[in-house]
Parts: structure tokens; sequence; C-alpha cells
């Protein structure tokens, strides 16, 4: 099926933003969608409490591509608290929306970016993120 896709996220989808994968970083999160199987890796860097670096991989639909790709650049150099307040629906919005079957996928994004930030305080504190589980991956519905 072909989704309606905004130009933006289009853009995203065939030149994503800061692809690759990251040396010695300070949090890294992996997130699966457990239906489709989709996967999305995120890498942080740390300093003062900023993250001043973000890579991630994605294997999955173009819309979990294109969330993963804006998520990065909506966290890069923002502190650790800003970038916990960043959701899936504001990264969407920021791709000018996504077609509602393809919301569930910006969800992905949104676990990618705690689960790197659980495992940096994790690394750094000791202590995970409050009642964060990334196991509770979201649900595909195709
Ligand atoms: Fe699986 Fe989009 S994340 S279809």
């Amino acid at each position: 099926m072909a989704a309606n896709y905004s130009e933006k996220v289009m853009e995203h989808f065939r030149n994503p933003r800061n692809v690759g994968e990251m040396e010695n970083p300070d949090g890294v999160g992996k997130v699966g969608n457990p239906t489709c199987g989709d996967i999305m890796e995120m890498y942080i860097k740390v300093k003062d409490n900023v993250i001043t670096d973000v890579k991630f991989k994605t294997f999955g639909c173009g819309a979990a591509i294109a969330t993963s790709s804006m998520s990065t650049e909506m966290i890069k150099g923002k502190t650790i608290e800003e970038a916990l307040k960043l959701s899936n629906r504001a990264v969407a919005d920021a791709l000018g929306g996504l077609p509602p079957v393809k919301m569930h996928c910006s969800v992905l994004a949104e676990e990618a970016v705690k689960a790197a930030i659980d495992d940096y305080l994790k690394k750094t504190t000791g202590k995970g993120l409050p009642g964060f589980k990334p196991s509770d991956g979201p649900i595909c519905e195709h």
C-alpha cells in the first residue's frame, strides 16, 4: 500500500540525517517493533548534560526512517531533560504529519531516544529512566 507521505517525510526518507554508527557512544538505544520486525538503533554522545552528537540506524519502513532522522535533528544540542520531552507527535508534526496508519512508526523514534538516554543514565548514575521498559515496543498494525 502506498501511504500518503508529506514532502518532508519523503525528503528525510531519501536523505536521512545523522545515519550511521558512533564510536564510543555514551548511550545506545535499541528498540524493535515486534509485529513488523522493524528495528531502530540510536547512539548519543553527552557532554555536561547536553546531547552533542546523535547517530541512528533504522531497518524499517519509510516513516520509521524519516521519524528517526527528524528526531536526531530535534534532540541534537538539547539537554537530557529537553530530549526526554520529545514526543512522537512532535516528531510527526515537524515532518508535516504522518498518515494515521503510520503514526505508530513514530513511536519507535520516541522510544529509541528514550532507550538511548536510559542507557546513558544507567552507565553514569547506575539508575535508568524511571518507568521506562524498552521491551514494551509499539505494535505495528500490519
Ligand atoms: Fe514497522 Fe513502520 S515501523 S511499518
